[in-house]
């Protein structure tokens, strides 16, 4: 069942860049520049006329959500907000006719999520859901949707449904944008060739299996860890954040890089490792200062870069190298080597990789 891997987790991070192509597949008619989605293609106007967009969720899927903020945003220009969906259901939230608002979960069956989305539907909104358990109560409560087709998601820790949810949002962004004029035909055909590309690049990454091993071994014993990303790889960095403590016990922070200067930054010594996301594209040099920071602070620097990079290389202890691809996408390559981190460090640590204490799979309580 475990397909040969150790543990489900492995197995799943691992069946990424086939979740990824069967999350796409059938949605993207890249010659043609057309991306399909029937449950968006049904309701095509509410996106399109949409004053604003709410996006509600939990856990990893509130992660992918956030990426999808900075996704949306900038392909569509439609302003969005990401809630937790225990916060959204109890603030008597704002919701205006025409908002729309986007369920993601994996499960489907969030308690949380779940009443997030009755009180949005009680307010008139129209809900669109993002899940992967197919005929879930979360995909038969809201009015329509699009399944991320990651299949079944046996580890607690969220692996392969939080890019196939990326990848699904990313679609729908595309669609918008292509729709509303404001990415041309030439740029949608660019974006669709490179995300037809992300599946052979997500399997690049896992390359560095052995040597993101040789990272964990190194800093398994950290009591602290700090995980940092600017633009789209800021939620990357709260995902990993959480990955390494929902399964390791080690404690963790996501912050956004930027940000480390008015706090956080305190807490850097030599005890205390920092995975800086780093990619070439997207504030490269800003990033590589914020880099420079945490050196002379005496932090331990894992810098997760493009190949072939040499800049982080020169100040990091470890770097760790993902292809290269368009921006926006980045989050699902710089994923990758996050998830193998965690996970290895909680191997070397004898913990209960797939059932984590104290977690569930679904969590249908509030
Ligand atoms: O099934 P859902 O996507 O609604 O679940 C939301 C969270 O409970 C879930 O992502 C949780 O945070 C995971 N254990 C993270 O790995």
């Amino acid at each position: 069942e475990k397909g040969g891997y150790d543990h489900f987790m492995l197995k799943e991070i691992y069946e990424q860049p086939d979740a990824i192509k069967d999350t796409f597949r059938g949605r993207m008619l890249v010659e043609q520049g057309i991306i399909r989605m029937a449950g968006v293609d049904d309701h095509f106007e509410k996106f399109l006329q949409a004053p604003r967009i709410i996006i509600v969720a939990c856990g990893t899927s509130w992660h992918a959500g956030l990426v999808a903020e900075y996704i949306f945003e900038e392909f569509t220009r439609i302003p969005v907000e990401v809630e937790y969906a225990s916060e959204f259901r109890y603030r008597n939230p704002i919701i205006h006719k025409g908002d729309v608002v986007i369920a993601i979960s994996q499960s489907g069956e969030t308690a949380d999520t779940m009443a997030a989305i009755k009180l949005a539907k009680g307010q008139g909104a129209f809900v669109f859901g993002v899940c992967n358990v197919v005929g879930s109560s979360i995909s038969r409560e809201t009015h329509a949707g699009a399944y991320t087709h990651a299949g079944p998601e046996i580890g607690v820790a969220s692996t392969k449904a939080f890019t196939t949810q990326i990848t699904v949002l990313t679609l729908m962004a595309l669609k918008i944008s292509k729709a509303k004029g404001i990415l041309s035909k030439t740029a949608l055909h660019r974006y669709l060739q490179e995300m037809e590309l992300i599946p052979a690049k997500v399997e690049e990454a896992l390359k560095s299996n052995e040597h993101i091993k040789a990272v964990a071994e190194e800093y398994k014993n950290a009591s602290n860890f700090l995980y940092l990303g600017r633009g789209y790889n800021f939620p990357v960095a709260l995902e990993g954040a959480l990955k390494l403590k929902e399964i390791s016990y080690i404690h963790a922070e996501g912050y956004p890089a930027a940000e480390m200067k008015h706090g956080p930054i305190a807490l850097i010594d030599e005890q205390m490792p920092v995975a800086v996301i780093a990619t070439r594209k997207g504030h490269y040099e800003k990033v590589v200062s914020n880099i420079q920071e945490i050196k002379s602070r005496k932090g331990k620097i894992i810098g997760i870069v493009t190949q072939g990079d040499t800049e982080v290389r020169g100040l990091a202890d470890y770097v760790i190298e993902v292809p290269e691809t368009l921006e926006a996408l980045t989050p699902l390559l710089t994923t990758i080597p996050l998830q193998l981190l965690s996970y290895h460090i909680a191997v070397m640590l004898g913990k209960n990789v797939d059932q984590p204490r104290n977690l569930a799979k679904s969590v249908t309580v509030e």
